[in-house]
């Protein structure tokens, strides 16, 4: 797995406005999707494009396009939906599938409880969207997901990471074409597995429900 951990002072600046908490939901959801655009473009470095020849009002010269099969942009619900505007915003001709994941609280196990994807991923670059990578846990069962439909180009994008969760996505990865792309690693995670210093519920501080 190759990991990549932003270094930009805007990157950094816009994370410690998400991490305060006194940032209200409005501001955090914009800058969320502004971080995304940011990260995003570290992201598709290695997108895969095809050469194409136009014509300029000019002259002709030859350019690039987005190759086909369309790169898939999948967010993990429900934070990963927070994601979701500034991804498209970068790679607007990318699809999009959906998938939920849940912990059961039996196993606690992650499930996959809500999934609208295409059959066969093969030869499909993905890119997997979810701002918190904790234990791993849904972000890896994610990643198998797409690899039993085929898929072996896949990026994972996530706002923080907490090494637990990095060395759980790289163990379950292992011998896999997975690309990792945080805006920061942080310290670890608490006894209630949260990243620290983190910035709490993703997922509640997007959605107003704190
Ligand atoms: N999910 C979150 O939203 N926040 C954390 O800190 C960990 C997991």
């Amino acid at each position: 797995m190759r990991v990549h951990v932003a270094d930009h002072p805007l990157i950094t600046h816009k994370l410690t406005v998400l991490r305060d908490r006194t940032t209200t939901s409005p501001v955090f959801r914009s800058l969320t999707e502004e971080l995304v655009t940011l990260l995003a473009y570290e992201a598709t470095r290695n997108v895969r494009v095809d050469p194409v020849t136009i014509e300029t009002p000019v002259t002709t010269t030859t350019g690039v396009t987005i190759s086909q099969p369309r790169p898939l942009v999948v967010p993990i619900l429900r934070a990963g939906l927070g994601m979701l505007e500034g991804m498209t915003t970068m790679l607007p001709t990318a699809e999009v599938g959906f998938l939920g994941m849940a912990r059961n609280e039996e196993t606690l196990e992650p499930t996959t409880y809500a999934e609208r994807l295409p059959d066969d991923l093969s030869d499909r670059q993905c890119f997997v969207i979810d701002p918190m990578l904790a234990t791993g846990g849904s972000l890896s069962a994610a990643v198998h997901f797409l690899f039993d439909r085929g898929a072996v180009d896949v990026t994972a994008i996530c706002l923080l990471g907490a090494p637990e969760g990095v060395a759980a996505l790289e163990k379950s990865t292992q011998g896999r074409d997975v690309n990792l792309v945080l805006g920061a690693l942080d310290e670890r995670l608490d006894e209630n597995g949260y990243i620290v210093p983190g910035l709490g519920d993703a997922g509640d501080r997007l959605y107003g429900t704190v």
